[in-house]
Formats: structure tokens, sequence, C-alpha cells
């Protein structure tokens, strides 16, 4: 598919999501997530693609948020179709059978900052701006802030950062939690790179089956969450993987995944 606000490219297995409308900071409108999603959908379908990393196109931006000319004049029912849509997109990016990876390489406002929250790894430039500044807007945060972003940085964080509107820098959303690493801007990629590529020498299902098992038990009650685990942690065992992997060990050799 030809897409204009994104770039969708494909180096070996991995495949790297720009967001690209340099005009407004990769801000999101309608166009940009249904093209998100489409690509999104793209990476679940090719088979030989074994994880997606997700940027910003240019040095400035990751995603400045949705875009607020677009939303400037909505009506209620016109907003919460634009919500709607939004966490229609991220929930695709949560759920992705694939891991994801945020690299952000700037400004991560608003719906820009949910995009990161839905993704599965967080790396971030030194240059990296997290924030929700939607109260400052008159809006609450629309497409996940005010769910993931308290499930990963505690409720009390998320509950700071959102009724304050406050920006803060890569080494406090490291500090926080937000972030499981940070770079120099020059070298992000790269170690976004790295990261796919050590993720992707593991068996593909077991890393599915894992992320099924946290996504799944974390919207869930303890003992839901680890009858999920234990389902999946059995499911392992029909997989050719995982002789693969167990028999590569015992016979002290690198295993060789075929992704079955
Ligand atoms: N929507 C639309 N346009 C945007 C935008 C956005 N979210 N963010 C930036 N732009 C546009 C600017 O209007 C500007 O356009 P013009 O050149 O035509 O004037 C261009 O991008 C460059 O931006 P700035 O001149 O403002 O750049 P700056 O370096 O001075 O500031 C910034 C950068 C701090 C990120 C600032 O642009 C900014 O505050 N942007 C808005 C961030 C924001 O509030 N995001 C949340 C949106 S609400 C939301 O996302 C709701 C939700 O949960 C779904």
């Amino acid at each position: 598919m030809a897409y204009k606000n994104i770039i969708l490219e494909k180096e070996d297995s991995l495949a790297i999501l720009k967001v690209n409308r340099p005009q407004a900071l990769n801000a999101l409108n309608n166009e940009t997530l249904r093209e998100i999603k489409a690509a999104v959908m793209e990476v679940k379908d090719d088979e030989t693609v074994g994880a997606l990393i997700i940027t910003g196109a240019g040095d400035k931006a990751f995603v400045a948020g949705a875009d607020i000319s677009f939303m400037e004049n909505l009506s209620a029912v016109e907003g919460r179709d634009f919500g709607l849509l939004g966490q229609d997109v991220f929930t695709a990016v949560e759920n992705l059978e694939k891991p994801v990876i945020a690299a952000v390489n700037g400004f991560a406002l608003g719906g820009g900052c949910e995009l990161a929250l839905a993704s599965d790894i967080r790396l971030a430039s030194q240059k990296a701006v997290f924030g929700q500044p939607e109260v400052s807007l008159g809006i609450t945060p629309g497409f996940g802030g005010t769910q993931r972003l308290p499930r990963i940085i505690g409720e009390g964080r998320a509950k700071e950062l959102i009724f304050s509107a406050r920006s803060i820098d890569a080494q406090e959303a490291y500090r926080i939690g937000l972030v499981n690493q940070v770079y120099p801007p020059e070298s992000l990629l790269e170690e976004a790179k790295k990261m796919a590529r050590t993720i992707m020498a593991n068996a593909p299902l077991a890393v599915r089956f894992s992320k099924a098992a946290i996504n799944k038990g974390m919207q869930t009650d303890i003992d839901s969450a680890l009858a999920i685990e234990a389902d999946l942690f059995g499911l392992c065992f029909s997989t050719q993987d995982q002789k693969e992997g167990m028999n590569a060990f015992v016979n002290k050799r690198k295993p060789a995944f075929i992704c079955q």
C-alpha cells in the first residue's frame, strides 16, 4: 500500500514505521491514524517480518500529539469518534503479535506519548520530551493515556503528569520507568534495531505467547492471569521451537528456530 503520512521500510526481517508529517511535527490526523493501522496490519500479515520499530521522521518529533487544528472545531460526537479511532489504532499496535519498539526521537506529547505507551518497549533519545498536555487544551488524554500511563508508571505519577500537563525530559522518563533506555540521538535507531534483533533471535512463538500473557494478564486479576500463563506455557510444548530450543541446550549447540 502507498502511504502519504507515514513511511514503512523493511530491513531484513525488521519493519520500521516512521510517522512523517513534518509540517505538523508528525501530529496525528484521521488519515495518519488510518495509515498507521494499515501498516500494523501489513506487518501482522507479512510472515517475513519479526518485529516493528515505530519512530518519527526528522530529528525533532516522534509525534507531537493528535492534530490540534483538526480537533479545534469538533463536536462532542466527532470528538468521541476521533478518540475511538485513535484507541482502535493504538490497541492494534498493542495487540500486534510481534514485538513493537518505540524509538522516541523527539517530542512525544499527547497522542505521541500514547503511541509510545501502546508499544511494548520504549527507547528514548536524550532529546526526547514526553508529556500529556491535553488538560492545557481543555480535553483529557483520549488515545489510551488515562489507562496505559498509570499501568506503566503508577497512578500517582500518571495523575501528576496528566493533571499538570507538565513535559518531562528523557532522563526523568527513564527515572520513573516510562522508558527502558536512553541513548544519544545519533545511535537511537541503531540501538532499537539491535534490541529488535536480540528479541528476534529467540523463539518467535515463545515471544508472542509471552507478550499475550503479559498483555492479557495485566488486564485481569492474578488468579485469572496465572491461568492464562499456564495455558500459554503449556501451548509452547506443542511447538517445534520448544523441542529445538531444549534439544540445542542439551546438546550444547545454538538453536535454529523456525517459528513453528
Ligand atoms: N497538532 C497540529 N499541529 C501541530 C501540533 C499538533 N499537535 N504540534 C505542532 N504542530 C505544528 C505547529 O502548529 C507548527 O505549525 P506552523 O509551522 O504551521 O505554525 C509546526 O507544527 C511546528 O510547531 P511549533 O512552531 O509549535 O514548534 P516549536 O518547536 O515551537 O514547539 C511543541 C514544539 C512544543 C511540540 C509545540 O508544537 C506544541 O506544543 N505542540 C502541541 C503539543 C500538544 O499539545 N500535543 C497534544 C495534542 S492533544 C492530544 O494528543 C489528544 C489525545 O490524547 C489524543
